[in-house]
């Protein structure tokens, strides 16, 4: 079993953690040489999964008030912590967004992993810049989610986020389940995988069709206004329009690694939240 050495303690690191036995999670900051290259000594992995990276609290649009603590991490961490892995020849596993894809594809299908994005949102445009580089070396993966959907209730958990929404954008994108994110990783570290993947399930997801699961399996009470991608922005709901697009994922099936039809993963994953929301409710 390969030596796993995570960084970036977050929503998303910690779940990896978790669901890795064995694994080391390091609270080293990915931008400082010093402090990375301690934490691979100290550990001697066989891979790095690298989850670290400034996503914004309460949402992205903090990175447009903070742009060089934002390129700190997402570019120049990024780029620190993959020098320390080619300089000793090891597979980094670095998480990156699919959230760099705006509107329309070249190809009508969706995006796929060797096109070029557009990103917009300085988020985007970090976690992009990361890619560009990233992508050109070797023993590197780039795995690109987008919008996590989750069966654990949080404030992170596209379900969470969006039942807390008076309004909500009717718009259909490319989702990643989370359940399945973690599959995926495991598989690409267990076949090596170099080079850009889509983590996406196949199949396209409306908020609409999201909010009716939460409506059928949740809460039947549950009501929200339905608003144009245009309306969120000139309502002040947002400073910066959101990324919605359509992924192509083909360079996963090539290693043999499949992700769940959208449809099937979202209704077990929303069946698993309600049954988490009613444990939560429950008296103990
Ligand atoms: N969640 C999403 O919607 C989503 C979608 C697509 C892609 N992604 C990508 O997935 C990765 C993980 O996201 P997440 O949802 O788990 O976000 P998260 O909860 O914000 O976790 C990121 C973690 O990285 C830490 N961090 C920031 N700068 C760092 C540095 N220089 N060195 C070490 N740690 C640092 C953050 O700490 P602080 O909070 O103290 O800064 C935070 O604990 C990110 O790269 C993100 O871009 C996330």
């Amino acid at each position: 079993m390969s030596k796993i050495l995570i960084f970036g303690a977050g929503y998303l690191g910690t779940k990896f953690h978790d669901a890795a036995p064995g694994s080391v999670l390091s609270r080293a900051d990915i931008a400082d040489i010093q402090q990375v290259n301690a934490s691979i000594e100290e550990y001697q992995p066989d891979v790095i999964v690298n989850f670290a990276g400034k996503t914004g609290k309460p949402n992205v649009d903090w990175c447009e008030s903070n742009k060089p603590a934002t390129m700190r991490s997402n570019v120049v961490g990024a780029l620190t912590l993959a020098s320390a892995c080619v300089e000793r020849g090891l597979h980094l596993v670095h998480i990156a967004s699919g959230c760099i894809f705006y509107g329309a594809s070249p190809d009508p299908a969706g995006w796929r992993e060797e096109d070029f994005a557009n990103p917009s949102a300085f988020y985007s445009r970090t976690k992009y810049a990361a890619d560009l580089v990233l992508s050109q070396l070797p023993d590197v993966a780039i795995v690109r989610l987008r919008m996590p959907i989750d069966s654990a209730p949080g404030d992170r958990n596209l379900i969470t986020k969006l039942a807390k929404y008076p309004k909500i954008i009717d718009v259909e994108n490319s989702v990643t389940v989370v359940d399945d994110l973690m599959n995926v990783i495991h598989g690409i570290i267990e076949k090596r995988g170099v080079g850009v993947f889509h983590a996406v399930n196949p199949g396209v997801m409306r908020h609409r069709d999201l909010m009716a699961l939460y409506t059928e399996l949740v809460d039947p009470a549950h009501s929200n206004e339905w608003i144009t991608e245009q309306d969120l922005v000139n309502q002040g709901l947002a400073t910066k329009a959101r990324s919605n697009n359509i992924m192509q994922s083909s360079r996963l099936a090539q290693l043999g690694i499949q992700m769940r039809p959208i449809d099937i993963a979202l209704r077990d994953c929303m069946e698993k939240y309600a049954a988490a929301t009613k444990a939560a409710s429950e008296p103990e």
